[in-house]
């Protein structure tokens, strides 16, 4: 089922296909909801310990949690170094993100057992396993501070710790601004743990909100969201540090997060735009890594108009989160 990456009008079809006519294939996967202890709220990315194992994700009050299948969840870590309980503990109130601390992309090394967090407001942290308060260790990367840190993802083979800045400017309160002056003051931006320092690796991205490393460390993909397109950066080889289209032209589509698969392509979660009611459903999309579309199926029958932030394979299912959503989403076993 591949299609050329170029072509909008073939993947305009594809979408139609799929997504319109034949949701039965999808529905055809079983579907489970692992709910957040309440009142936690909107889960937006995930990072496993182990496939199919215990998993972490950051909710819309600043707290980080852990989840183990046998245990179910527990708190784990925290952002802000201000946050109190009495102000923070439940809240869905994006105004009190600066307060609370937002975790966003989250990343964890098992090799040395940290967990590395994308705060949509406190920068660039670490966790140990301890949890509790992370440690904060960048807020800014050549002298410009971070405004709205995103997407994340571990080199597997450096341990490099690759980051986006969705935006110079707008911050997560801002989404819909940055979406109407067409903003693209986005950075993608590398943390080397060996020498602590960050540097920024590709400028004037349009809202880059999702980040994989490919499972051979020769390559990132970072997604622009605004932009509806996803680049190719090359970490190593003849093309290192330059970047290229590996995906657009895909109009339909609002590319969020990216994640690798165990076999060495990429889950891309987006939004299309629904032909009947104009409307936006939720899509994920998969790709081998050479930008080949290999799957492109509507999750409407499971999220209706919910839109997700992420899909991702691990062990024998694919794990969704959405920060619009009270838990995270298992199709398969
Ligand atoms: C956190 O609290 C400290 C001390 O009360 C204060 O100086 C700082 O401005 C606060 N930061 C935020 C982001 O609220
Ligand atoms: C972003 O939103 C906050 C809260 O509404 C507001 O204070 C701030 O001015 C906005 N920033 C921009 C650049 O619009
Ligand atoms: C938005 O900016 C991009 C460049 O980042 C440009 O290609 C595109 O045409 C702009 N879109 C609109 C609607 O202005
Ligand atoms: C890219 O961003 C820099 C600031 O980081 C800015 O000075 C420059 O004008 C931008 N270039 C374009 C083509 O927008």
């Amino acid at each position: 089922m591949a299609i050329p990456p170029s072509s909008a009008v073939a993947v305009v079809s594809v979408l139609s296909i799929f997504v319109f006519s034949f949701p039965a294939t999808v529905l055809s996967e079983t579907f489970r909801q692992i709910f957040l202890p309440p009142p936690a709220f909107g889960p937006e990315s995930i990072a496993f310990e182990s496939p199919g194992g215990a998993f972490y994700t950051g909710v819309s009050d600043g707290h980080i949690f852990k989840y183990q299948p046998l245990t179910g969840w527990t708190v784990f870590a925290f952002t802000s170094p201000n946050r109190s309980v009495a102000f923070c503990d439940g809240t869905t109130d994006p105004n009190k993100g600066p307060i609370c601390g937002r975790p966003f992309g989250l990343a964890y090394n098992s090799f040395t057992k940290l967990l590395y967090i994308a705060d949509a407001y406190y920068g660039l942290l670490v966790a140990d396993s301890n949890g509790r308060l992370a440690r904060q260790i960048a807020t800014s990367a050549e002298g410009q501070p971070f405004v709205f840190l995103n997407a994340i993802d571990i080199d597997p083979v450096t341990g490099n710790v690759y980051f986006t800045d969705a935006s110079a400017v707008y911050d997560l309160r801002n989404s819909s601004k940055a979406a109407q002056v067409n903003d693209s003051t986005a950075r993608l931006l590398k943390y080397d743990p060996r020498t602590s320092q960050v540097t920024v690796l590709l400028r004037n991205l349009s809202r880059a909100v999702g980040l994989a490393v490919s499972r051979d460390g020769s390559f990132l993909l970072v997604s622009e969201a605004i932009g509806n397109r996803i680049r190719r950066y090359w970490l190593t080889g003849p093309k290192a540090n330059t970047a290229e289209i590996f995906l657009s032209n895909i109009n339909v589509v609002r590319p969020q997060d990216i994640k690798r698969t165990p076999s060495g392509g990429f889950w891309i979660a987006a939004a299309s735009v629904k032909q009947d009611s104009q409307t936006l459903v939720s899509i994920r999309i998969r790709v081998d890594g050479s930008g080949r579309i290999t799957e492109m199926a509507s999750l409407e029958g499971q999220y209706g108009s919910t839109l997700i932030s992420e899909v991702q394979e691990s062990g024998l299912s694919l794990y969704v989160s959405s920060r619009n959503a009270s838990f995270i989403g298992v199709y398969g076993p």
